[in-house]
């Protein structure tokens, strides 16, 4: 049976070995999936041991996504512009990175949501790697005008740099938060840190236009981007994208049910 992980440090209340035992049963895939907790000196070791044993390729989440963007030997152009990597696979000529984060939050976006982005206005708030890591697909829903706020006004604008020779036709702006005075947004993405910690970025009043919807990745109702991220890479691996529907369905079920 062909063998995956997700790695991460903490990982027990992971919910991507659920995720992809529901993706595996529903495709008639063989395979397993299990949560393997790396120490926080030793991810490249941990995923040396796991492809010698037989894996196939991993998930990767906090804090070593960085970590697998420098272990990996090749990237696909979305894990290159994210410089951060989510999704391993390992094969003869060695190991693929992959970010699939972003297309994970673009997929609950336009199809969960149904908020559809081409010729919209969107605020993106935050520039870590979060931030980072959603740009180029959410770039290539070519939105009218994507602007990134930050606390920190310069590194909001070195992000939108980064990213303007991919922008097309996107106005790509970045500034700090008092520069948003004025502005109005279909769809506004928190990507701060902010709400970890109980907080809200100081954003002045009046941002949204009416039926706008604001979209927090950091806060774990997010299920739908965890559940199409998983998807995402479930399709690289297996080369069948699996309906992501009745998982999130059966997840949200089981969450309800504590
Ligand atoms: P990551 O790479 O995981 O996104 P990060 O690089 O530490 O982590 O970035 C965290 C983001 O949350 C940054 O945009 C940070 O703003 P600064 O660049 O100004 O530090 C933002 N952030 C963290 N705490 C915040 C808070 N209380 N209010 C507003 N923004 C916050």
């Amino acid at each position: 049976m062909d063998r995956y992980a997700v790695v991460g440090n903490p990982i027990a209340h992971s919910k991507s070995p659920l995720i992809h035992a529901a993706f595996a049963r529903q495709t008639g895939q063989a395979l397993s999936y299990e949560a393997l907790l790396a120490p926080l000196d030793g991810f490249a070791r941990t995923i040396a041991d796991f492809r010698a044993a037989g894996g196939r390729g991993a998930n990767v989440t906090v804090p070593f996504k960085l970590e697998a963007f420098a272990l990996a030997d090749r990237h696909t152009p979305r894990a290159q512009a994210a410089g951060a990597v989510n999704t391993l696979a390992f094969d003869a000529e060695g190991i693929l990175g992959d970010n699939t984060d972003g297309a994970g939050l673009v997929r609950d976006l336009t199809i969960n949501l149904g908020c559809a982005l081409a010729g919209r206005s969107v605020l993106l708030l935050g520039a870590g790697g979060a931030s980072r890591g959603v740009l180029l697909p959410l770039l290539a829903e070519r939105p009218a005008t994507l602007v990134i706020a930050n606390r920190s006004a310069d590194k909001a604008g070195a992000l939108a740099a980064l990213f303007a020779t991919q922008a097309g036709a996107t106005r790509l702006q970045g500034g700090g938060f008092d520069a948003l005075a004025g502005g109005r947004f279909d769809l506004v993405i928190n990507a701060t840190a902010a709400s970890l910690a109980g907080e809200l970025p100081p954003l002045p009043p009046g941002l949204y236009t009416e039926g706008a919807l604001a979209y927090d990745m950091m806060t774990r109702s997010k299920l739908g981007m965890l559940v199409e991220q998983a998807a995402e890479s479930f399709a690289l691996w297996r080369g069948l994208r699996p309906d992501s529907a009745p998982v999130l369905a059966e997840l949200r079920r089981l969450i309800a049910a504590g």
